[in-house]
Order: structure tokens, then sequence, then C-alpha cells
């Protein structure tokens, strides 16, 4: 039979030649973007509240970000910055010191993925230590390479066959409020989460053998996980006591996502070493470690670094983004775009009994979708099905957490008012749906 749409037959195609493991949560094909509007193959619009998981920050195809990608192009593409380095790195690196949190000297290295810039976080804080330990997190997201996967915490279908993993990873229980490990309840626990870091190193691994914690400032893939503001002030100075490393992993909350720069702001925590990726070139492929210049100096000649890292379009398309974020306002929309979306999130959770909680911060924000308020069973089918009515209506979004019982929104901050104001329509007929 024919196929009845140009993504039906690319489908078809796609089954015979792409790894099954290798899948899409759409079945529709794009073929251009502008801003936070997406167009398939067939002519289909949809808006996009996905973002290409909290890469397209500054919206698709920004006509500064072409521009300078065109004009890269048409100079040179690849030299191998440890071949024959150039400008754009530079001036990136010397913007990305300035604006990663840190009152103190810092050095920046380029690669390529955000699982590689964990890689080399955690090569840099073992080879300036000396030591090996990493403690993670439960419910952690850092990356599908031997290292990212092995910081992970979802086993399916993250890590689930692929052992085994790298040792010396360590993993403690997070601030989860929502669901507390502890079976505490917030403010009255005084975040004993935090502290609990101090007997973790008596009965799990030792301060001496410990590199470093790296913690995602809200866990993304996790379920939008938001910890109280002295969680991560707490686990610094307890770090800092026993001189580990405190990683802040910024890759999908860095780069305005929160209506700051980077996402630890929030909680007025500066971290030994960060990670950056995602929206940070606008959809090249391109991620940075930004630590504390001692540390990152460390390291001899040639032990980090990569072929394709510091690509010069990307680092081109990544100067534009910065330089789009400050002459078009991009953190205050960012701000602002944050208290439309809890204002109508509130009201969602109000409305319709599916909705356990609403977090976040600014437009970094999640819906956990619960089967019962009391019991807090989480409601993975209903999410599911959530995400599929929103595709049918026209727009993309995403699940997250655990159970997939979380909807989080990763929109391009430059969405418009009406765009916005369509996409959270369809999202409410879409609860609305699920309770009728
Ligand atoms: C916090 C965090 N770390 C690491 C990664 C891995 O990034 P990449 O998929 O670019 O390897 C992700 C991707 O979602 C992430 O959200």
């Amino acid at each position: 039979m024919e196929p009845s749409s140009k993504s039906e037959a690319l489908n078809r195609t796609r089954a015979n030649v792409i790894a099954k493991g290798y899948a899409s949560g759409t079945d529709t094909y794009v073929e251009r973007a502008q801003g936070a509007l997406l167009c398939d193959v067939d002519g289909r619009e949809y808006i996009d509240f996905a973002g290409g998981i909290a890469v397209m920050n500054v919206g698709h195809s920004h006509p500064k970000v072409v521009a300078a990608i065109q004009d890269q192009a048409a100079k040179f593409t690849h030299t191998c910055f440890m071949v024959l380095p150039y400008a754009p790195a530079i001036d990136l690196a010397e913007r990305l010191c300035r604006l990663v949190p840190g009152d103190f000297d810092k050095a920046a290295l380029f690669i390529n993925s955000g699982a590689e810039a964990v890689e080399n976080a955690v090569k840099v804080a073992r080879y300036a230590s000396g030591r090996q330990a990493i403690i993670c997190f439960e419910n952690a997201f850092h990356g599908r390479t031997l290292m990212g996967m092995s910081l992970t915490s979802k086993v399916k279908p993250y890590k689930f066959g692929f052992g085994p993993f790298a040792p010396e990873i360590y993993r403690m229980p997070f601030a989860y409020c929502y669901r507390c490990p502890f079976g505490n309840t917030y403010p009255g626990c005084d975040t004993a989460c935090a502290d609990y870091l101090e007997s973790f190193l008596v009965s799990h691994v030792a301060p001496e053998n410990t590199a470093a914690v790296i913690v995602e400032p809200i866990q993304g893939e996790g379920g939008f996980i938001t910890p109280p503001p002295e969680y991560f002030p707490k686990l610094k100075r307890i770090c800092d006591k026993h001189g580990i490393l405190f990683i802040a992993d910024e890759i999908q909350t860095g780069i305005g996502r929160t209506g700051t720069m980077f996402a630890m702001e929030h909680w007025g925590v500066a971290a030994d070493i960060t990670t950056v990726a995602k929206s940070l070139a606008a959809g090249m492929p391109l991620s940075a470690v930004v630590g504390r210049k001692d540390l990152m100096d460390s390291v001899h000649p040639s032990g980090v670094g990569g072929t394709y890292g510091a690509n010069p379009l990307a680092c081109r398309a990544a100067l534009a983004v910065l330089e789009i974020f400050e002459t078009e306002d991009l953190l205050k929309k960012s701000r602002e775009l944050g208290e439309k979306l809890r204002q109508r999130f509130d009201q969602f959770q109000d409305e319709f009994e599916i909705v356990g909680e609403v977090r976040g911060i600014g437009p970094m924000l999640a819906l956990e979708l619960v089967e019962d308020r009391h019991t807090k069973t989480p409601a993975g089918e209903a999410a599911k099905k959530l995400v599929g009515f929103c595709r049918e209506k026209g727009l993309i979004i995403l699940a997250c957490g655990g159970y997939g019982n979380v909807i989080r929104v990763l929109m391009p901050l430059v969405i418009t008012d009406e765009q916005l104001e369509k996409g959270l329509t369809i999202l409410a007929d879409g609860l609305a749906a699920l309770t009728d």
C-alpha cells in the first residue's frame, strides 16, 4: 500500500535502516522550524514546548545564529583546535568564564556533547584531586556514555543491559521533597537530606577518596526535581570541609533556562566545575567544562580534548546565542515567561486532580501527574496519553521522571504570547480529556 504521507514513507524506510534503540518520541518528520514553531514534511505545524530537549532557548533558526554559522562556514569549518586554534573559541571561553558563577579565575575546555562534558568534568576532578570516588544522586541523568550512564540513576531505559558500569560511583538520595526519600516534610526536616552527606562519607565512601559530588541544580530527566534553598549551600559547605569538589551539571538548566544564566545562581552556590551544553550553541553540537583555573590547568597537555571540540561553527553559534541574550534581554523574557507559566500551572493544579505538584524555577517548570493525590501513585500512562493528545493537536511536549509521569516544558524563550496561549490551551484540553 502507498504511504499516506511523507512522514509515513520516512517511517517505513526508517524501520529498515535506523537502529531501533535510536528511538524518536514522534513519528512525524520536521522540515523547518522558526522561533517556537515547527513544520513537518507534510505541512503540519506544531508549537514547540520541548525545544529539542532544552537546546533551543533562543528559538529555532534565529537569524543571528544562522548568519554566524553561514559566515563561519564560508571561512573555514574545521582545523581542529588542538592543531591550529582560532579566535571564536577563545572569545567564547572568555565569555563563559565570566558568566559561569564563581568569583575566582576560571578556564574552559570544549567538547561536543553533554555526556562528554560530564566525562571531562570527572576526569579533571579526579586528576586535580588525586582521588577516585564520585558521589551522584538518585534520579540523576548525566548522559549515555559509560561514565554518564554510570552516574545516571534511571535503570530503564538508560542502563538496562549495558553494564558493567564505571567503578567508584556512589549514589545518595536527593532532595525530592514531594516524595522525600527520608519520609520527612520540608521545612520541618531542616534539609536532613543534605546533612546526610556527612554520614554518607562515613558509611559509603571516605572523604579522602572522594574527588567530587556531581549534581544537577534541577534534576532534568529525573522529573524537574527542585531542591529547597538551603540544600546546595549545605552540600557545598560539607564538600568544602572535606576538600571534595562540587560539580554542577548545568547542561539542561543553563543558558537562561531558569531565568538566570545558570541555575546555581538561585542557590548562591559557585561550583568548582560546571558543565554546559544544550542551549549553549542553539543546536550546534558544543559543550564546555568551565571550572576553577587551578583545577582546569592541573591536567597535562592533551590529557583532555577531542577532534571536534570547539568546532568553529558551533563556537560562532554560541557567541551569537550569548549576544542574543544581551540584545534581546532574554533573561528578562525568561523570567516573564516563567511567571506566566507558573500562574497557569498553578491553575491546572487547582482544576485537575491529576496534577499532584507544580515545580521548577522560571520557565523550567513541570507538572507531576498522580493517580491519587493522597497515595501519590505516579500516573505514567496518563502522562503518555497527554503527550500523544498534545501531539495530535499540534503541540510537542515531553514527559520525564522515573515513572514517566512528569510533564515538563522547555520551550524556546522567544515563544510569542499567541503561541504560548495556543500551547497551554491544548495542554489544558489534554488534562481535561484525561479526567473525562
Ligand atoms: C543534566 C544533563 N546532563 C547530561 C546530559 C547528556 O547530554 P547529551 O545528551 O548531550 O550527551 C543531559 C541530557 O539530557 C542532561 O540533561
